[in-house]
């Protein structure tokens, strides 16, 4: 068995022509190359969660999901660490990701998150990293310091249409992984020696 920690990147943005899969796709390539991960990317969009909660399926580990709930339980489960690529939409994250964040409970536990987060303003998304901040507390999951923002993202692109301030960011993406690495290696031994407290 690998005994490398297992780490969904999540696009958190599901609109049509998004920019989300461009970051979420290099931070996963870091991620795999960085010798800590076993890496799953997680795109909302394929997940396709229902447009309502439903009690049948709220909180999916407790009980008789549908099906698309339950594969991403599944794929959350199973994740030892988690990076949220997103966007920034109206000072906030996008109703996508918040929705799939609600969904879910057991499965963000006592897990580290990093962020990833981008905009067309200056600030790189910050709001929304800020709101996440204060969410998943609630879910008893811990976002770490470093994290990434790209601030007016669509001023970076060449002619060739690639993006050009990934190779700027590398180090701050090597020193967040290395982190989020070791908050997910001390919560996964700390999960497995004693098992999180019920919420309620
Ligand atoms: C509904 C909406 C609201 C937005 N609000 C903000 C904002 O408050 N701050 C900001 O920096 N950019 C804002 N933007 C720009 C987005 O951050 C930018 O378009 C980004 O690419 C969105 O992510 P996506 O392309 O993955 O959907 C907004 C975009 C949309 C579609």
């Amino acid at each position: 068995m690998s005994d490398k920690l297992k780490l969904a990147v999540i696009i958190g943005t599901t609109r049509e022509g998004r920019w989300g899969p461009v970051p979420a796709k290099w931070i996963a390539e870091i991620a795999a190359q960085h010798g800590e991960f076993e890496v799953d990317l997680i795109d909302l969009l394929d997940a396709d969660l229902p447009q309502h909660l439903t009690e049948q399926d709220m909180w999916a580990t407790e009980g008789d999901p549908s099906a698309q709930v339950a594969a991403l339980s599944e794929r959350l489960h199973r994740a030892d660490a988690f990076v949220v690529v997103t966007g920034e939409y109206n000072m906030s994250i996008p109703a996508a990701l918040k929705h799939a964040i609600d969904y879910y409970m057991n499965e963000w536990a006592a897990k580290p998150v990093a962020l990833v987060t981008y905009g067309g303003k200056i600030t790189g998304g910050q709001h929304a990293a800020q709101h996440l901040r204060q969410v998943f507390p609630e879910l008893r999951t811990l976002t770490i310091r470093n994290s990434i923002a790209f601030p007016r993202f669509y001023q970076h692109f060449n002619e060739n249409g690639e993006f050009t301030k990934f190779a700027d960011e590398e180090p701050a993406a090597k020193n967040m992984l290395d982190e989020l690495g070791w908050w997910g290696r001390a919560l996964s031994e700390a999960r497995e020696a004693t098992p999180m407290p019920a919420p309620f």
